[in-house]
């Protein structure tokens, strides 16, 4: 089948492309500022660690900066602290503490000591989660060198942000919300934060920031003026969309961003051939690849890595997470599978539960309130109805009767059960670990299995029918009344 990765491709890709020089060529630092409290979020966790699309805000401007092939990247943290830096993995990440936060002048100070003065510093914010790799290609190419580059948007609500005013074409500086007069509010244009400057000048003019303004912080912003000042070009890039540059303040933003985030996602996966029966009621936690002709049903959520071979479909309801499935292979609704392989053809569900260790072989048929876990069955075995399958090997065209249940834990040690090839478990069956079923064996219902079962023989732990010629109804007996 051909995969396709339908997110972005991941660093690894690339470099498997490239050879990489042995002198990596130095191109620019990332300065991503995540030191803000985000007091309107409302949460004892540090803002950009709310997930978005099942991943922190602050991983998502990681990963941006990443695909930069930057010189360095330097996180500047505060609030939260150690749980922040603890949350990011990654050796290529340096680390400024800003305690306390003065602004995002003085949070870009903490991050100079970490940077290489040669080259340009692209600033980034933690919250600021979408921002398309090319809008960021686009502001570095036009600031170049040895110019000040911002990333400025048009908005029709501005309400809030920095201004940028022009003087006619030229931007002159940056004018914050709380410090404009009525005639730079009505500005449009305005600062969405993200910038890149020429290292060495950036902190001659850091150096020189003051705190005087309505909220007695060192703007970042402030730069502007100072790159005017010095003879230094102001120039501005405009992202694609809006969207892009929105930042989270608030849970309601953050179901804004998660939601156009899905959105987009679903309309590549539909360009890519996928069926959606609802583009709108789809959540992608992770990567999901698929090949061609897969279909998926309304509310399904997928985690991790999740593969979806050609030709699969995905019901109602189902909750997939670093599973793959394979060609022709039919998830049911209401399906729960975690860390689990599912073969070919393989019919799941509804209503099955697949946990870790689950690997399902060709044409596998799980059905209704079976549960699996560290559990292979081979091609063309079925557990059809209401069974646990725990720590368990089943061979191939074995038939699982309903209700059988591996007793794989004795309360302190599991155990495995081997079942071979074309075994019958007769239904409402305990498999006793550890057991084995020999090839062909024939187990009755209601079998409790304590020992090995041979090939191809009946065993059966039953009583003895017996009816009781005796035996009859108790009758209820008469009461006397009074
Ligand atoms: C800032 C800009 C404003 C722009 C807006 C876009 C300044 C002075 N203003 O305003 O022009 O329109 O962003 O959203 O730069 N942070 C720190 N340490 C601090 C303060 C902030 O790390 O001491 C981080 C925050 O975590 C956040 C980012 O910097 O990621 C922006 O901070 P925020 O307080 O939201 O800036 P605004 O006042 O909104
Ligand atoms: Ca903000």
């Amino acid at each position: 089948m051909r995969h396709r990765r339908v997110i972005s491709f991941s660093a690894n890709t690339v470099k498997s492309t490239f050879k990489p020089l042995n002198q990596k060529a130095k191109t620019m630092n990332v300065v991503i500022l995540a030191a803000g409290v985000g007091k309107r979020m409302r949460s004892d966790l540090p803002k950009v660690l709310h997930p978005l699309a099942g991943k922190p805000l602050l991983a998502h401007v990681i990963d941006a900066a990443r695909r930069l092939a930057p010189h360095r990247i330097v996180v500047v943290y505060g609030h939260g602290g150690e749980t922040v830096r603890k949350a990011m993995a990654g050796d290529d990440l340096h680390w400024a503490l800003q305690e306390p936060q003065l602004g995002t002048g003085h949070a870009v100070m903490q991050a100079l000591p970490h940077l290489d003065r040669d080259v340009p510093t692209l600033v980034l914010y933690g919250d600021v989660p979408l921002v398309p790799h090319d809008t960021l290609v686009g502001l570095t190419k036009a600031a170049g060198a040895d110019k000040l580059g911002l990333l400025t948007v048009d908005l029709a609500d501005p309400d809030g942000y920095g201004r940028i005013v022009r003087d006619g074409d030229r931007i002159v500086r940056v004018v914050e919300h709380r410090d404009a007069d009525a005639a730079t509010r009505a500005i449009r244009e305005i600062n969405t934060g993200m910038l890149i400057a020429p290292t060495a000048l950036l902190a001659r003019w850091l150096a020189a920031l003051s705190n005087e303004n309505s909220q007695k912080e060192y703007y970042l912003t402030d730069i502007v003026a100072a790159a005017v000042h010095d003879g230094v070009q102001v120039v501005s890039a405009k992202p694609a969309e809006p969207w892009e540059v929105l930042g989270v303040n608030s849970k309601r933003q953050l179901a804004e961003l998660e939601r156009i985030f899905q959105h987009r996602l679903a309309a590549t996966l539909m360009d890519e051939g996928v069926r959606l029966a609802d583009p709108a009621r789809l959540d992608v936690r992770g990567e999901l690849v698929c090949g061609r002709d897969v279909s998926i049903d309304v509310n399904c959520v997928f985690e991790g890595r999740v593969i979806l071979e050609d030709g699969a479909s995905v019901g109602a309801n189902c909750v997939l997470r670093d599973t793959r499935v394979g060609a022709g292979a039919q998830i049911l609704p209401f399906t729960y599978t975690e860390n689990s392989s599912i073969g070919a053809r393989a019919r799941i569900g509804p209503y099955a539960r697949l946990r870790p260790g689950t690997e399902l072989g060709e044409e596998t048929h799980v059905g209704n309130f079976v549960e699996m876990k560290n559990t292979r069955m081979a091609a063309k075995s079925k557990a059809n109805h209401l069974s646990y399958l725990g720590d368990t090997v089943v061979g191939e065209r074995v038939n699982i009767g309903a209700g059988t249940i591996t007793c794989n834990y004795d309360g302190a040690n599991k155990y495995q059960t081997i079942i071979e090839d074309d075994a019958f478990i007769g239904s409402d069956t305990q498999l006793v670990a550890p057991v084995r079923v020999g090839r062909g064996a024939t187990l009755g219902a209601g079998t409790t299995l304590t020992r090995d079962a041979p090939e191809n023989r009946l065993t059966v732990s039953r009583v003895p029918q017996t009816t009781v010629e005796s035996w009859k109804r108790p009758v209820k007996k008469a009461t006397r009344k009074g």
